[in-house]
């Protein structure tokens, strides 16, 4: 059986996890965050003693580190390292910077590319990232670049941050988006960029609901 495959990339908070769930839903595919695998990387450094920003501590590491993605149960992605579930612990501030740094060792990404593509051959995906349309799937049936003005990315993030309980100033929000972006489209390997064939996106003062209605739309237009 072919497998149908969209690929999401753009920078943080651009509405990608919350826009890919949803259609992933709407379509009965599987959603797949591949930050959450970056993420979860980063954890293991960490836990490690390593600094996940330099290659020479976290390439050892490789050898020794169980990542795994399951979605049995409710049916949402969880992550793995080990036997343990670290599904919520990946999301607090200090594990995106771990994860933003570890994910521009080439050797990382090299490591993590089989988990994504053996995903895609297996399900109908949506997968969301930053090198997606670019790198992990560039024969995918669909990519769109979603993108959003950095205030309106940073006041998202904050509203995130607040509903898990774990509150970030605003102005904090900001530095760490304006840092994390630089840095994701600035390194040397699979730098955060719109494939050419990708369709942008903007979601920029609209509603979660007028963003979805406007990719089922280019769902539609290029499935039907
Ligand atoms: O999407 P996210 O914020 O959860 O991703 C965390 C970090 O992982 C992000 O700063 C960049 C990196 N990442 C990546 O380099 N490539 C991907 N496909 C997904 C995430």
């Amino acid at each position: 059986m072919e497998y149908k495959s969209i690929a999401i990339d753009g920078p943080s908070g651009a509405g990608k996890s919350t826009m890919a769930k949803a259609l992933a839903a709407r379509l009965g595919f599987l959603y797949v965050d591949t930050g959450a695998i970056y993420r979860t990387l980063g954890l293991f450094a960490r836990n490690s003693g390593a600094d996940p920003g330099d290659w020479r501590q976290v390439e050892p590491l490789l050898a020794g580190v169980s990542i795994r993605m399951d979605y049995a149960g409710d049916g949402l992605q969880h992550m793995y390292l080990g036997d343990e579930d670290v599904t919520e612990a990946i999301r607090r501030p200090e594990i995106s910077d771990a994860a933003s740094k570890i994910s521009a060792i080439p050797e990382v990404r090299t490591f993590l590319m089989e988990m994504q593509r053996d995903m895609a051959r297996r399900h109908h995906v949506v997968m969301d990232g930053r090198d997606i349309g670019t790198v992990v799937l560039p024969e995918a049936d669909l990519k769109i670049f979603l993108t959003a003005s950095t205030q309106e990315r940073a006041r998202r993030r904050c509203a995130e941050l607040q509903q898990r309980g774990t509150p970030v100033d605003y102005e904090t929000v900001l530095a760490d988006i304006i840092e994390r972006d630089d840095r994701d489209s600035n390194r040397a390997a699979a730098p955060l960029r719109q494939a050419e064939d990708a369709i942008p996106v903007d979601t920029s003062g609209k509603s979660l609901e007028e963003s979805l209605r406007i990719l089922l739309q280019v769902v539609e237009e290029r499935f039907s």
